[in-house]
């Protein structure tokens, strides 16, 4: 188990066609939900649900992602179409992070929605800290309506993201990441 702080400072993603299996275990994947669940949250609204892909379902929502890319591109070839299918098969493991801000008397809906994101981010560090790699992906289908309303989203719900996660074999590859200096000032 690495130290904490080697983990928040070794955290990148991997693609999900480098993630492969075995899967997270039952008793993971719950441990994953609990840190994810665990995040600020401002009027403790629980502004954020999820929603996990794992085995045939993963297939099953793949072709939700169909239906919705043949009505799209009607002349799409059979390769694309089957690629599209896989979208959610290619990691053993997805796991949809989906925002449920709405109007509220006091708390923003700005607010709701980063509290999403944080149960975003607590949830690939948590598979980080299992031994898993994981990519945050959103891509086209979650923003289509078809597509949410096949996965259940009421109206209002958003995908912050498919967390697609998995086993890396990939060698180690970084992405440069800004320099501090750069991001960071102090007021005076
Ligand atoms: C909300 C959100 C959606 C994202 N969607 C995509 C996506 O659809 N495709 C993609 O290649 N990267 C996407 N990314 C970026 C990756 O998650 C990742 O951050 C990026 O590849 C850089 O890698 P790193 O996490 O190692 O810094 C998204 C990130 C966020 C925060």
């Amino acid at each position: 188990m690495p130290d904490a702080l080697d983990l928040l400072k070794t955290r990148r993603s991997v693609k999900p066609i480098e993630l492969d299996g075995p899967a997270p275990s039952a008793g993971e994947i719950e441990t994953i939900l609990t840190i994810a669940s665990r995040v600020p949250d401002h009027g403790k609204l629980v502004p954020w649900r999820f929603i996990v892909f794992e085995g045939e379902a993963r297939a099953a929502a793949g072709e939700a992602i169909v239906a919705a890319f043949r009505s799209k591109y009607p002349q799409a070839n059979e390769e694309q179409v089957a690629f599209e299918r896989g979208r959610l098969a290619r990691a053993p493991l997805v796991i949809a992070v989906v925002s449920r801000a709405a109007p509220h008397v006091k708390i923003p809906e700005w607010e709701q929605v980063l509290s999403a994101g944080a149960a975003a981010m607590n949830l690939v560090l948590a598979a980080h800290a299992l031994g898993y790699a994981a990519s945050w992906m959103t891509e086209w289908y979650a923003y289509d309506r078809g597509v949410l309303d096949a996965l259940g989203l009421a109206a209002n719900e958003r995908i912050a993201g498919f967390v697609h996660i998995g086993r890396s074999h990939a060698p180690a590859a970084d992405r440069p990441r800004p320099a501090i200096a750069e991001i960071a000032t102090r007021f005076a």
